[in-house]
């Protein structure tokens, strides 16, 4: 087909009481440390958010050595390169060409229709991350050469052709504790990584409809009760 095939990969982080798994988090970020930012920025992000409780979570003496030991950012005051620290964003990459992947997770979605209804939205979520992770898994090994460019097939890409090679194999990146690190559980953490840049407020939000949601319910019994005693005198 021409693309736009999207798996409905379950997340942590989806449904009304879903929250992002911090070690999948950390997970991710290695993921994008080590392979997407050679392309990609993240410009949006402050580093020292990688220590926020709702995020990845990580000691802030942790994220102090990872700014310094991969990044290094142009500082105006000392008119010169120095290595970046947690108040810095991550740095953004313009080099290839590559999209900044900041809020790339709630820039795409994955479920549409039908009949631009967007029901399946309402059932399965926006699909942002869902649609990242298919597009790492939806290579197919074709390519063409156009104009000088070469082009992969990929079920998930609109159009079916993209520019960007496959980023992601099997057992690319390892990690410490041996987690399982075969092409789709990789393109899932790093996924679920871009999905809370995009989002870093996602369980805040929930947590905050969740309680109105309550109140409004306790509220709603009240006033019938109320309601019912003003009215019982005139029965
Ligand atoms: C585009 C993710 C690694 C180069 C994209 C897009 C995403 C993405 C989500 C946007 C697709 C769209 O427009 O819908 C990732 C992730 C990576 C990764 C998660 C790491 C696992 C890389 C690397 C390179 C690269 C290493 C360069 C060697 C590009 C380019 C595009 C792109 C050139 C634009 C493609 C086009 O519009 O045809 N990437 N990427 N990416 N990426 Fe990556």
């Amino acid at each position: 087909g021409a693309g736009g095939h999207v798996e409905d990969y379950a997340f942590s982080f989806e449904g009304p009481f879903g929250t992002y798994d911090q070690n999948q988090l950390q997970r991710g970020l290695q993921i994008y440390t080590e392979v997407c930012a050679a392309c990609h920025g993240l410009k949006q992000v402050p580093i020292r958010t990688l220590s926020d409780s709702d995020g990845p979570g990580m000691p802030e003496d942790q994220v102090r050595a990872y700014a310094a030991d991969n990044f290094e950012v142009f500082d105006p005051e000392l008119d010169d390169f120095r290595s970046a620290k947690p108040v810095d964003h991550f740095p953004e990459n313009t080099a290839l060409g590559a999209p900044d992947l900041s809020l790339m997770a709630k820039a795409r979605a994955g479920f549409h229709g039908p009949y631009g209804l967007g029901i399946n939205q309402l059932f399965k979520g926006m699909g942002g991350a869902e649609y990242i992770a298919s597009l790492m898994t939806g290579y197919t090994g074709e390519t063409k050469v156009e104009a000088g460019t070469t082009f992969y097939k990929n079920t998930a890409f609109p159009g079916g052709w993209i520019s960007m090679a496959p980023p992601l194999a099997d057992e690319q990146v390892e990690f410490i504790d041996g987690h399982e690190n075969d092409l789709e559980n990789l393109s899932k953490d790093v996924s679920a990584f871009l999905m809370w840049t995009a989002e870093p407020k996602m369980m805040a939000r929930k947590q905050a409809g969740f309680v109105g949601v309550l109140f409004l319910t306790v509220l709603s019994v009240l006033l019938y009760l109320t309601n019912k005693r003003l009215w019982a005198p005139h029965k």
